[in-house]
């Protein structure tokens, strides 16, 4: 077996077990398919991870950049109970009316709000606004902007706040310095902050399974 199916058999094994996907999820994912969405939402057992680390965090107030059919913001909302906020951004109309429908459908609509906009925008008014800080944000946009990202989401949290990263380590390119994948450059200026930022504790963790080879980071705001 390719290392890749045997990944994927471990997922699928590792879901059997220990992840409950109900209707509204396996819907969200598929409409997104239907809608000719790329398939690039978290596994079921990494929505459920930021799930855990929603509720580990106790967090109520959640920002997520890059919602696409809003496969993520679903795990993420329901970790933040009826009382709890999720503001999701997300650049492409089309994918936020996709995601609108499939929040509607599993009930968290309410604590719900999709931003509409460039990520860079709409967090830059955020921060204008004097909103209350999110407990905790999940990079999950365009990588190129990852270190931007990271700076405004400082000026959104408080001290204990978590930050996580997706897609960090992309099959490995994320080592070659000279690569001109403006991805991998976002992600390098991203890991490089977070080890040298004194107001963040962070680590990295690579990971694989039924979405390839890849990896997270995660902080905590001193
Ligand atoms: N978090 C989702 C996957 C997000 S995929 C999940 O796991 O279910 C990345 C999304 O980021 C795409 O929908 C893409 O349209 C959006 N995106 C790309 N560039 C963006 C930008 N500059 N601002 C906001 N969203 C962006
Ligand atoms: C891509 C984006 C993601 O957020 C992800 O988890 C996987 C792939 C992409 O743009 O290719
Ligand atoms: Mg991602």
């Amino acid at each position: 077996m390719a290392a890749d199916d045997v990944w994927t058999t471990v997922d699928d094994y590792l879901v059997g077990e220990l992840v409950a996907e109900d209707e509204a999820l396996v819907a969200a994912r598929e409409l997104g398919r239907e809608r000719g969405l790329p398939p690039i939402e978290v596994a079921p057992n990494q929505g459920a991870f930021l799930a855990l680390v929603a509720r580990m965090a106790g967090a109520r107030r959640v920002l997520e950049l890059g919602t696409l059919a809003g496969y993520s913001t679903i795990w993420l909302a329901r970790a933040v109970g009826a009382h709890g906020h999720v503001t999701t951004v997300e650049l492409d109309p089309r994918h936020a009316e996709v995601a609108q429908e499939n929040l509607a459908r599993a009930d968290v609509g309410e604590r719900v709000e999709i931003a509409v906009g460039p990520a860079l925008d709409v967090l830059a008014r955020l921060a204008e606004s004097g909103t209350e800080p999110y407990d905790l944000v999940f990079l999950d946009a365009d990588k190129a902007n990852m270190a931007a990202y990271l700076e405004l989401a400082l000026r959104l949290t408080r001290s204990g706040s978590v930050i996580v990263g997706d897609n960090v380590v992309r099959r490995g390119a994320v080592v070659d310095p000279s690569s001109d994948d403006p991805s991998v450059q976002g992600s390098r200026a991203f890991l490089h902050a977070l080890g040298n930022d004194p107001r963040l504790e962070a680590t990295a963790l690579q990971t694989v399974g039924s979405k390839g080879w890849d990896g997270f980071a995660i902080a905590r705001v001193r």
